[in-house]
């Protein structure tokens, strides 16, 4: 049984070739928290999940996962420890049916058995998709498709899941869905959820904590609460000025 784990970041730092892009950048989730992670276009958001997912390689610091280090596993085996990332973009296979689309996101991982069983759970989750299950991925709307990448990071029961922008190019109500779906997965399976996301609004009122990423350093961390109300942050993220005095 998969128990949910907890996320560690110490001092990391990534690069590509002569560019760094993150400068030793810390943060934590816990599980059963809902953690966002904000900042501009190019900030670093991206390189940090995928460097967490062991898909661009960590030139400095750690990642624990539950206190074990697993900044040198390659990302299969960050996969099968239990980190799962829904992509930016969502990468869903447009000429794989929905089911189809699910059970990959569990090879590797679980048995067939196990897959079949972790389907019928994702479509109580998900009834859109269960009613949809035999349609090509490609042809669902934006909202079912961002709906069909978390379902398939599910399949295989992880223990922290990472989400990369799951708002964008979403309408305004489907994005409300969608958050409200990924505060369910927190409620129901009790696990970490670290959020990455330019829509900082809705990012910040369905977290915990929040951390803001400016140009490959953490700027500011705290209640997500308390930087709601925080005047720089409205006036960087949230396009308000602070009321003259
Ligand atoms: N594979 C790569 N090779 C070289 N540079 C890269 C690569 N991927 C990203 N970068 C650079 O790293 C910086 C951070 O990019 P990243 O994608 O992490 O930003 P982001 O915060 O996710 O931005 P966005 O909000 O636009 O998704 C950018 O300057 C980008 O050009
Ligand atoms: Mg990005």
């Amino acid at each position: 049984m998969n128990t949910a784990a907890s996320l560690e970041v110490r001092d990391l730092r990534v690069g590509y070739g002569s560019l760094e892009v993150l400068h030793g950048l810390s943060l934590n989730v816990q599980p059963g928290e809902i953690v966002s992670l904000i900042g501009a276009n190019g900030a670093g958001k991206s390189t940090l999940l995928n460097a967490i997912s062991g898909v661009v390689p960590v030139r400095g610091g750690h990642v624990l996962l539950d206190g074990k280090d697993i900044r040198a596993l390659k990302a299969p085996d960050v996969a099968r420890a239990g980190l799962r990332q829904v992509p930016e973009g969502r990468r869903v296979f447009a000429d794989l049916t929905v089911e189809d689309n699910l059970l990959l996101g569990g090879y590797g991982t679980t048995t067939h058995h196990q897959r079949g069983e972790r389907l019928e759970e994702i479509f109580d989750l998900f009834p859109r998709l269960k009613e949809r299950r035999w349609q090509p991925g490609g042809t669902l709307s934006g909202g079912e498709q961002q709906m069909l990448a978390i379902g398939r990071a599910l399949v295989a029961s992880p223990r922290l899941l990472m989400l990369d922008e799951p708002s964008m190019g979403l309408a305004p109500l489907v994005t409300r869905d969608v958050f409200a779906l990924i505060g369910r997965l927190r409620n129901e399976l009790g696990i970490g959820i670290l959020l990455v996301e330019q829509n900082a609004r809705a990012a910040l009122k369905m977290s915990d904590r929040t951390y803001v990423l400016t140009l490959g350093e953490i700027q500011q961390h705290g209640t997500s609460a308390d930087l709601l109300r925080d005047p720089k942050v409205l006036a960087a993220f949230l396009g308000e000025e602070t009321a003259p005095n």
